[in-house]
C-alpha cells in the first residue's frame, strides 16, 4: 500500500536524517529503487515528474504498476508515490489517478497566485490524506523542460506557504537540476538557516540532489533538510553501465540482446546508486 510522505518525512525531520526521492522512469528504475529500500529498510519516495509520467502513459498507469509492484514484491517499508514539480492540472490529475503524495510547484506564479493555488491544494490533499509540496524560489537547471533559474528563497514568503498547512517545503537555496556547472557557489547555508529558524518543524525539501558534495549534503540535513531529490545521478549510472556492456559487446553474445540481459546491468547500477545515497541521507534501517 502507498502511503502519504507526512510520517516518514515528520520522523526524519526530528531524527536528523533525510528521505530520499528518487526519479521513476520505467519499470526496471521502480523494481530497483523498492527492492534497495526494502533491503536497506530504508522509507522512499517514488518520484514521478509531468513528463515521466506521459512517457509511462499517464499517471493511472504509473499509480497502477506501483501499487501492484509494491503487492508482488512484498515491500514492507513505507512507500510514497508523488508528483514531482507538478503543475496545477498534473496535482489534479495524480490525486485522481491515486498518487500518494503531490508535490505543487508554482514557484514561477507571483507569491500570491503561489499561495492562492497551494491553499486550494492543501484543502483538497488533507480531506484525502495525501502529503503536498510546496515550492518557493526557484530551483536552477532544466528538468523535463522546464528551467528555473536558480534563486534563493525569501524565508518570509517560505514562512507564509509554511503556514498553509503543507506537508514539505521545497525552497531554493542555490541548488539546481542536473549536474552543477564548474563554477557553482555551492549551497546558500545562510538561507537555510534562515528559513528553518521561520518554518520551526516543516520538514525542508532539496532538489537537485546529484552532484551535491557529501558534506554539503550533511550539512543541509543538520539545518532541517528532511526529503532530498535525486534523479539525474541515477540516469548516469543506467546509461554508464548500458553503454559498457554494449562496448564489450555483450548484446551479440548468446543472448544477450535480450532485453532482461541488455538492460540489468544499468537496473544494477540504480541499486547502487540508491543504496549509496540512502546511506548518505541516514534512512538505512528507519522503515
Ligand atoms: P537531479 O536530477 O539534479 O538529481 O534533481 C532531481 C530533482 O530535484 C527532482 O525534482
Amino acid at each position: 500500500m502507498l502511503v502519504s510522505a507526512k510520517e516518514m518525512l515528520t520522523k526524519a525531520k526530528a531524527g536528523h536524517y533525510a528521505v530520499g526521492q528518487f526519479n521513476i522512469n520505467n519499470l526496471e528504475w521502480t523494481k530497483s529503487i523498492l527492492l534497495t529500500a526494502q533491503e536497506l529498510n530504508s522509507p522512499v519516495i517514488l518520484g514521478v515528474s509531468e513528463g515521466a509520467g506521459k512517457y509511462m502513459t499517464g499517471f493511472k498507469t504509473v499509480a497502477a504498476m506501483v501499487d501492484a509492484m509494491v503487492d508482488s514484491l512484498g515491500i514492507t517499508v513505507p512507500v510514497a508515490l508523488h508528483l514531482d514539480h507538478g503543475s496545477y492540472e498534473g496535482a489534479k490529475a495524480c490525486i485522481e489517478a491515486g498518487f500518494s503524495s503531490i508535490m505543487f510547484d508554482g514557484s514561477h506564479y507571483p507569491i500570491d497566485e503561489n499561495i492562492a493555488k497551494t491553499k486550494e491544494l492543501v484543502a483538497i490533499c488533507n480531506e484525502k490524506g495525501l502529503s503536498l509540496e510546496a515550492e518557493v524560489g526557484s530551483i536552477g537547471g532544466e528538468e523535463d523542460g522546464v528551467v528555473g533559474a536558480g534563486e534563493c528563497a525569501d524565508p518570509d514568503e517560505c514562512k507564509a506557504v509554511a503556514d498553509l498547512g503543507v506537508t514539505m517545503l521545497a525552497a531554493g537555496i542555490g541548488n539546481i537540476h542536473g549536474k552543477y556547472p564548474e563554477n557553482w557557489a555551492g549551497l546558500s547555508f545562510e538561507t537555510l538557516d534562515a528559513i528553518q529558524a521561520k518554518t520551526g518543524d516543516m520538514p525542508l525539501v532539496l532538489h537537485g540532489g546529484t552532484g551535491i558534495p557529501e558534506d554539503m549534503i550533511k550539512k543541509a540535513i543538520s539545518l532541517g533538510v528532511a526529503k532530498i531529490n535525486v534523479n539525474t545521478e541515477c540516469q548516469l549510472a543506467f546509461a554508464d553501465a548500458t553503454r559498457k556492456y554494449i562496448e564489450a559487446g555483450k548484446d551479440l553474445e548468446g543472448k544477450g540482446f535480450d532485453p532482461r540481459k541488455l538492460l540489468a546491468p544499468g537496473a544494477e547500477a540504480i541499486k547502487a546508486t540508491v543504496k549509496e545515497k540512502m546511506e548518505l541521507f541516514g534512512s538505512v534501517g528507519k522503515a
